[in-house]
């Protein structure tokens, strides 16, 4: 008994004691928590506000390597995002992702005031978000030294996933999709692959990252045949015709560029081939389109929308308007402080250093990357139909020639409409996990122009989808894909399940009654004759009904309540010194059991200051060793709601900014006469972009060049 007694109490003190181990009061997640923003408790519905991580992670110290990143997850995630994240990357080589964050399919919006605005497409709804900025360089992602090809690329995002799973290791739980435009069709298929090696030959302790399909949207993925689409496709749009006098010109540039792709396809042998890496001469094509399209107003078609113009020879640079609010709002102290960016270089829509030093002159074109992923997860490639620079036709064309799967291109009969919200969205192609899609009536940034259509790509991704026949005129039959706003199929399917419920329910009852009516017109039947059989049957089915077996039963069960009262008795012995201890342990130290705290009635909808209220809980916990244990279980209680008045606190970032680098920065002087002259993509005023009636605000020469450049550099 008194050695029982002992063992107990060792064992509690060994549970309690494990329970008080102090934890780290600085929780790693707490520097990257975003809590406030310009606009964001006034512009942005309460319930919408998504819980955000922001800040750069150091990849490499020898070359000051940090990458940021901007992440969202939904305070109330539906049904629907079954645990997904999504990474996105946006193009250039160089643009930064804060193009995707702020103008395509993160929650906010930049207004004309530098506020955030909700944008209620937002990809946040169905799958966590993450933007990256990459390679260093980018946008917020700093570095010294650049990266010149893909496999450096991927090495480095490898390391980043790494680093930001230390930190967020509950993510590893997600499934884990990548999408991204432009010039991320390098980079994705590239990451992609990193990956599945990765997979393949995890390490000791290393978990599995999830990786489950890619959505590429207008991606430069097969850089020469995708050149190759501008001419059909400009004649096609009527942006230039026979009447046009470089006609001539142009048409023999596409021949030239047609050279160099017969060269590629009678070259499939696995090498890297500079005819196929270097795509000057193809490129030279669509500058030569454009600069053929400049009217008496020196206006040019707008290279990613073709029914938008632009002033020459910026082509599209200046587009989305909007851009002009998200540069000056990224520059915001509040913001570049909200945001824990530490290492502070002036935000660029696109970096010219890094668009210069990534030319890949080594790397396949991620093309040759797709027929090996897609044996491992579906892709998606859709596009915006009215995007020139990266074309449906020329992803059609690439398609074409593609051997994935055992067969060459899509088979006959593929092609499907697009029915999202009853409206035809576009159309679809799909077979053997590679989807095409073409988005009608959106640019190359498909969720600038279509955020919650664009959103849908998710559900096509993920198989939240009906598909149909649809009856055409002249009684033929038309495929369709069908998809819907936010939770209307699964409001479908559940009303749907519910009716078959129902349905089966009222179907079981019957056969049950039907059943008992047959059972007691049989057991009417034989009752009469068989009235002994039955009894004995009854008697031998019950054994514990024996009278004899009573005695026995009775003394076991008085014995076990004696124990049992024992036990309770000790337990509650045991409970009570267990609390003294825990009282004894909490004193000396900060308590972890108590650190998810009582429920205070706050506000469900304000998630990251649940977040916060527990990283500051373990910061009181620390500072506050000698109060009291009741007083600072009063003081949770209390709670007291941190909402606005927690900022991080801005370390060095000030002495970092790169002054004096304003507007007159833009006034560049380079020259792209010849393949390798480097772009200057990040040469350009923002303007608005709203059609002739604005043509005195375009007067700024931007360029001092004789001829435009559309390298890839450009094609965020
Ligand atoms: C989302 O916003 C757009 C543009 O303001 C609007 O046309 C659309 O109806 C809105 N959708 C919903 C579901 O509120
Ligand atoms: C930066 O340093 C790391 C570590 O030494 C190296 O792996 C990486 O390639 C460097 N980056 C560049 C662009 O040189
Ligand atoms: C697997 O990983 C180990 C250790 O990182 C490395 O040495 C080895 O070359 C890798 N194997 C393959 C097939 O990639
Ligand atoms: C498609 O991807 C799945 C994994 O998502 C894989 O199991 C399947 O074999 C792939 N199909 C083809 C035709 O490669």
């Amino acid at each position: 008994m008194h050695f029982l007694y002992v063992l107990w109490l060792l064992v509690a003190e060994a549970v309690f004691t494990q329970a008080l181990q102090p934890k780290d009061p600085s929780d790693p997640q707490k520097k990257y928590l975003v809590t406030n923003l310009p606009g964001l408790y006034d512009n942005i519905p309460q319930d919408e506000i998504p819980l955000m991580f922001a800040g750069q992670l150091e990849l490499y110290p020898e070359n000051n390597t940090n990458y940021f990143f901007w992440s969202y997850k939904d305070s109330h995630p539906l049904p629907e995002n079954k645990k997904r994240t999504i990474f996105w990357l946006n193009g250039g080589p160089g643009c930064s992702s804060m193009d995707g964050a702020l103008l395509e399919a993160g929650p906010f919006r930049v207004g004309p005031d530098e506020k955030v605005l909700y944008n209620n497409g937002s990809w946040h709804k169905a799958a966590d978000m993450i933007f990256v900025d990459q390679p260093g360089g980018t946008g917020f992602s700093y570095a010294t030294a650049f990266d010149t090809e893909l496999d450096q690329v991927t090495r480095d995002f490898m390391v980043f996933l790494e680093k930001y799973y230390e930190i967020f290791p509950e993510d590893l739980d997600n499934d884990i999709y990548f999408a991204g435009e432009s010039y991320a069709g390098q980079y994705i298929p590239y990451i992609a692959d990193g990956i599945v090696r990765r997979n393949r030959n995890l390490t000791e302790g290393q978990r599995e990252y999830k990786l489950k399909g890619l959505l590429i949207g207008n991606g430069w993925i097969s850089p020469n045949e995708q050149s190759l689409s501008y001419f059909p496709y400009a004649v096609q749009a009527g942006i230039i015709d026979t009447k046009n006098p470089a006609w001539g010109d142009i048409l023999h540039q596409h021949e030239e560029c047609q050279k160099v792709v017969s060269r590629i396809d009678s070259h499939f042998d696995g090498k890297v081939h500079d005819f196929e890496v270097s795509s000057g001469t193809c490129e030279r094509v669509l500058t030569k389109m454009l600069t053929a399209t400049k009217d008496d107003n020196n206006m040019c078609y707008n290279m990613y929308d073709y029914t938008k113009k632009d002033t020459y020879p910026s082509c599209g640079m200046n587009w989305p308007f909007e851009l002009k609010y998200v540069g000056p709002f990224l520059e915001e102290d509040a913001v570049v402080s909200n945001l824990n960016i530490q290492h502070n270089q002036r935000w660029e829509e696109c970096s010219r250093n890094v668009g210069s030093s990534l030319q890949a002159t080594n790397s396949v074109p991620s093309v040759h990357l797709l027929p090996g992923l897609l044996q491992e997860m579906p892709i998606v490639l859709f596009n915006g139909n009215l995007d020139i620079i990266c074309n449906y036709i020329g992803t059609e064309g690439f398609i074409k020639k593609l051997e994935w799967g055992g067969q060459v291109g899509f088979s006959e009969g593929v092609l499907a409409d697009w029915i999202y919200n009853d409206d035809v969205a576009g159309y679809i192609k799909s077979e053997r996990n590679l989807t095409f899609v073409n988005v009608f009536d959106a640019s190359h940034m498909v969720p600038y122009d279509k955020p919650e259509i664009s959103r849908a790509l998710i559900d096509i991704i993920t198989g939240n989808f009906d598909s149909k026949e649809i009856e055409t005129q002249g009684d033929e039959k038309k495929k369709a894909i069908v998809t819907y706003p936010l939770g209307v199929r699964r409001a479908k399917i559940e009303e749907d399940e519910k009716i078959a419920k129902a349905k089966q329910e009222e179907e079981e009852k019957e056969k049950a009654k039907q059943e008992a009516e047959a059972e007691a017109a049989k057991a009417k039947a034989t009752a009469t004759s068989t009235e002994v059989a039955s009894s004995t049957s009854e008697s031998t089915s019950v054994p514990s009904g024996s009278e004899s077996a009573f005695p026995e039963e009775y003394e076991k069960s008085t014995t076990v309540n004696r124990i049992t009262r024992i036990i309770q008795l000790l337990v509650i012995v045991v409970l009570i010194w267990g609390i003294y201890i825990l009282y004894m342990s909490y004193k000396s130290g900060p308590s972890s059991i108590i650190k998810t705290g009582p429920s205070t009635g706050r506000k469900k909808n304000v998630q990251w200051a649940d977040q916060l209220r527990r990283f500051q809980e373990d910061d009181e916990e620390a500072q506050n060793q000698n109060q009291s244990f009741l007083s600072k279980t009063l003081g949770k209680l209390k709670g007291g709601d941190s909402r606005g008045t927690y900022a991080p606190a801005p370390d060095s970032y000030q002495e970092d900014i790169e002054l004096g680098e304003g507007v007159t920065e833009h006034t560049n002087t380079s020259h792209f006469e010849d393949d390798n002259a480097s772009a200057s993509a990040d040469a350009f005023l923002i303007e608005s972009e709203d059609e002739e009636d604005d043509l005195s605000q375009h007067q700024t020469p931007q360029h001092d060049l004789n001829s435009i450049d559309v390298k890839k550099e450009l094609t965020k």
